[in-house]
C-alpha cells in the first residue's frame, strides 16, 4: 500500500504561474520522508497535493489506488479527517478554543472528543504543555502553538502525517523532542509521515530525502 503521485502538476492564477512541473512519487506506507528546498521550490504546495487538500492541475494522487480527485464529497472528508494529519508551516490554531480544545478538534468532528481527551493530555505532556492545556493560543510562544500543532495533528493516530517545517519556530531542545514523536509514531504506529524540514539534521534521520527545486524533483534517495 502506498501513496502516489502521478506526473503531478500545478498551476495558480491568471496568467497561470507553473508550481509544480510533473512530480512523480510512491511513498510505500510507513515510510518517512523529510521534504528539502529552497524557499519557494514548492514544497508546501506537493504537501497540499498529496494530502487532498488541494486539487493538482494535471496527473492525479492515489491512496492505495484510489485517485483523490474523483473521491465524492463525504469520501474525501472522511480521508481527510481520519486518515490525513496536518500539521501547516503557520499553526491556524483556533484563538477561541483552548489548548485543550484545539487539540480535540479533529476528533470532535466525529463526536470523540470525550474519548479522546486522555489521549490528548498524554501528548499534551509529552511535547511539555501539560500545565497549559487551558491556555487560549494568544497566551502561548510561537514555540508552543507550534507544538499545540502537532499535538492536533496526532489526535486521530491518522496514517498519513504531513508536517511542514514541524521544528521550525523550536529551539533545539524543543526541536528534538517534536522529532522523536514523529520516529516514534512513525516506528510504533507505522505511521507514514512526510516532513518539510530545513534542517539537515533532521531531513538525514528520515528513511528517505526528496529534494525540490523550481517545482521538480531534484534528488531522491531511494
Ligand atoms: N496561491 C498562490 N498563488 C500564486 N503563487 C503561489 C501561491 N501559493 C504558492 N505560490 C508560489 O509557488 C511557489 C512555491 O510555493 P510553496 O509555498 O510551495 O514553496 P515552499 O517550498 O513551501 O517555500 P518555503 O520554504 O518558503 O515555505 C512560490 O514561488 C510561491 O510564491
Ligand atoms: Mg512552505
Amino acid at each position: 500500500m502506498a501513496l502516489s503521485a502521478q506526473q503531478v502538476s500545478k498551476r495558480i492564477g491568471n496568467p497561470a504561474t507553473q508550481i509544480l512541473t510533473s512530480i512523480s512519487l510512491e511513498i510505500p506506507d510507513g515510510q518517512f520522508v523529510a521534504l528539502t528546498g529552497r524557499s519557494g521550490s514548492g514544497k508546501s504546495t506537493l504537501l497540499y497535493m498529496l494530502s487532498g487538500l488541494d486539487s493538482v492541475s494535471d496527473g492525479a494522487v492515489l491512496a492505495d489506488g484510489k485517485d483523490l480527485s474523483q473521491m465524492k464529497r463525504v469520501e474525501k472528508a472522511h480521508f481527510r479527517n481520519e486518515q490525513i494529519g496536518f500539521v501547516f508551516q503557520f499553526h491556524y490554531l483556533i484563538a477561541e478554543l483552548t489548548v485543550l480544545e484545539n487539540v480535540l478538534l479533529p476528533a470532535k468532528k466525529y463526536g470523540k472528543a470525550a474519548e479522546r481527551t486522555e489521549f490528548a493530555k498524554s501528548i499534551l505532556e509529552k511535547v511539555g504543555l501539560a500545565e497549559k492545556h487551558q491556555r487560549l493560543p494568544r497566551q502561548l510562544s510561537g514555540g508552543e502553538e507550534q507544538r499545540v500543532a502537532i499535538a492536533r495533528a496526532l489526535i486521530m493516530e491518522p496514517k498519513y502525517l504531513f508536517a511542514d517545517e514541524p521544528t521550525g519556530s523550536l529551539d533545539s531542545v524543543n526541536g528534538e523532542v517534536v522529532m522523536k514523536m514523529l520516529e516514534l509514531a512513525n516506528v510504533e504506529k507505522k505511521m507514514t509521515i512526510i516532513m518539510v524540514t530545513h534542517e539537515m539534521d533532521f531531513a538525514k534521520r528520515a528513511q528517505r530525502q526528496i529534494q525540490l527545486a523550481d517545482g521538480k524533483i531534484m534528488h531522491d534517495s531511494s
